[in-house]
């Protein structure tokens, strides 16, 4: 991959962040926040509904922001994919299409559309490399969410080839961190234990029961590493293939568990039930391709449970439950 790109974003560009509210959107508002970009647009989806092709291009006619960040999605955690496929697969594509198509049309400078690492095969080789893309079947369960942000990568790839859009494919690995959907049922596996075994603690009880084996193995980025990440894409690379953005080191489900156990101080029994699905074995991804950008995480595992707990307790009046 070509490392010698270089594009300079200037201090006054007007960047629009959509989905700035949400856990990723938040963390990349704060990194442009950090190296002193204060031309920041974002709206709430009760604001703007990006799935509203009209709304959505009125508003681009009238901000013409210089850089978008795709970043707005409806997103869940496995329970919540498995049961809304069709939800999930149609109201992606209709945001994305809405958000690239306008970013064309009306001249965005650069662009980042974020995806994630679901568009991998299930049983994809690891770590999983970009181009394991379209090398085998899905995970079942939420192949609605995954189609749409396959249909998006290529959607970036057909602008670019189409009409020299210098847009740009991010895949993170699952996030966490402050701003995160603590609701249930329906969340990410790590906020879904993190206010489980919260509760569970509250509540006294004796056992808390993991969904599935536990043994499954998943990889997690502190959402403000991402937001770094957003920026090395936008400086350093202007390519076709979708970029890997993850931690580099997975963690067996039941060792998160007792991580966080021990962090929110639950000292209970350790129970498992069975008949819940565990989804894909595996997801580790090769992020050699932005790290050769020189970008890398900066915020570890037990210190980024610590944090996120923190900001869990600090703010039980207003996260979304
Ligand atoms: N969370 C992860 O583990 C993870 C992993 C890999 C990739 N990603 C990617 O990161 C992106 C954001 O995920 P997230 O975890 O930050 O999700 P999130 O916390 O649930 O935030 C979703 C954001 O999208 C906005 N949004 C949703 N539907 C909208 C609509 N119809 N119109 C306008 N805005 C709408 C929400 O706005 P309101 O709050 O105003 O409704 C919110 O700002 C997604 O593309 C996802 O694929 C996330």
């Amino acid at each position: 991959m070509p490392t010698d790109f270089h594009h300079d974003i200037p201090k006054d560009a007007k960047i629009y962040i959509a989905g700035h509210s949400g856990l990723a959107g938040s963390a990349i508002w704060r990194a442009f926040e950090a190296e002193g970009y204060r031309n920041l647009v974002g709206r709430r989806s009760a604001e703007l509904d990006l799935m509203d092709r009209a709304a959505t291009y009125d508003f681009l006619s009238q901000e013409r922001p210089d850089y978008l960040i795709a970043a707005a999605a409806k997103v869940g955690g496995i329970y919540g994919n498995a049961a809304a496929n069709a939800d999930f697969l149609s109201d992606n594509l209709r945001i994305q299409l809405n958000l690239l198509d306008g970013a064309r049309e009306f001249g965005v400078t650069r662009a980042v559309f974020l995806g994630s690492s679901c568009i991998y095969p299930k049983f994809a080789p690891q770590p999983i490399r970009e181009d394991s893309l379209m090398t085998g079947p899905l995970e079942p369960s939420n192949f609605g969410y995954a189609i749409a942000k396959i249909a998006g990568v290529y959607h970036v790839q057909a602008l670019r080839e189409q009409y020299g859009c210098s847009f740009v494919s991010a895949m993170p690995t699952n996030l966490y961190g402050p701003g995160d959907n603590f609701a249930l049922p329906g969340a990410h596996a790590f906020p879904m234990l993190l206010r489980r075994l919260h509760d569970a603690k509250v509540a006294g009880d004796e056992e808390f029961v993991v969904y599935g084996t536990g043994t499954t193995m998943r990889e997690f980025l502190h959402a403000d590493d991402l937001g770094r990440a957003v920026l090395t894409l936008l400086r350093r690379y202007d390519g076709p293939e979708p970029v890997n953005v993850g931690f580099g080191e997975d963690i067996v489900i039941n060792d998160l568990v007792a991580l966080m156990a021990k962090v929110v101080g639950y000292e209970g029994r350790i129970g498992h039930d069975l008949s819940k699905i565990d989804g894909t074995p595996r997801k580790l991804m090769d992020s050699g391709r932005i790290r050769s950008l020189g970008w890398e995480p900066r915020i570890g595992l037990a210190e980024g449970v610590t944090s996120t707990y923190e900001w869990f307790l600090a703010n039980q009046e207003t996260f979304r439950r």
